[in-house]
């Protein structure tokens, strides 16, 4: 049994990962925004599981969540970096607020989370995944924003690969497709009704995250019919 930590726990993909991963026999660090979303899972899947409300955004608040995973599984397998947000539509109509949500939440988040494990556990054989997009793959209409965090993501994980290059640290892009999931409540930008479901992406992508002594798989591109 190994301690995993994932963010964006509380629904969607990080939801079904947790619950693939408490149901291999691993205990997961649960970290997410709402705290109620994080009880009712834990209520769910018991002492398995921790729940941790954090502002991802903040790094403080990111070191002290990772001090207190930590307390509790000592050196994780893998983390899991799953949260993010979207707000879609023409960029003349999106406030500040929106904007720095995006940038904060997905981009400033990738970098306090992967600071926080090179910094504990660098010299470990510790997987860090990261979920991106096909929006960090290509330019979409009415995602500038987004895609401009997640392309910054992308640009700051390559870059990152390079300078962790000869240490034990493996680190995973993940670029999905659409997935039908709580992210798309409140928006009219595409219809999610054909997109993968959460539980289908996340079983796929533990098969992947195996990482082996010699190889393991680097980037994965999650395609949907
Ligand atoms: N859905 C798609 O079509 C799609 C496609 C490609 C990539 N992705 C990416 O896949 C990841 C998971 O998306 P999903 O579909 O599972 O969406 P979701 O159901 O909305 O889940 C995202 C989770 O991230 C949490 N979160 C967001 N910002 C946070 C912050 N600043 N601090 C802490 N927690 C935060 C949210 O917490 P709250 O619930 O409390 O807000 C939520 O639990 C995201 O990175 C998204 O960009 C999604």
């Amino acid at each position: 049994m190994t301690m995993h930590i994932v963010t964006g726990a509380g629904s969607g993909l990080g939801r079904a990962l947790t619950q693939k991963l408490v149901a291999e026999g691993h205990r997961v660090a649960m970290m997410g925004r709402t705290s109620t979303k994080l009880a009712a899972l834990a209520e769910r899947l018991g002492d398995k599981v921790l729940p941790i409300t954090v502002e991802l955004s903040d790094a403080e608040a990111v070191h002290q969540a990772f001090d207190y995973a930590e307390a509790w599984g000592g050196a994780p397998e893998r983390v899991i970096h799953c949260a993010g947000v979207g707000d879609f539509g023409a960029l003349s109509g999106q406030s500040d607020d929106a904007i720095l949500t995006m940038l904060n939440s997905n981009l400033s988040s990738t970098i306090w989370v992967a600071r926080e494990v090179v910094r504990r556990w660098g010299e470990r054989e510790v997987v860090l995944a990261n979920v991106l997009s096909t929006a960090a793959q290509v330019g979409k209409s009415h995602e500038a924003v987004y895609c401009a965090s997640k392309w910054g993501m992308r640009g700051f994980l390559e870059a990152l690969r390079q300078e962790l290059k000869g240490q034990p640290v493996r680190l995973i892009n993940v670029y999905p497709a659409g997935i039908r999931s709580a992210f798309w409540a409140g928006s009219d930008h595409v219809d999610s009704g054909g997109f993968m479901s959460p539980d289908e992406a996340a079983e796929y992508l533990l098969a992947l995250l195996s990482a082996k002594s010699s190889c393991y798989v680097s980037d994965v591109t999650l395609s949907r019919f």
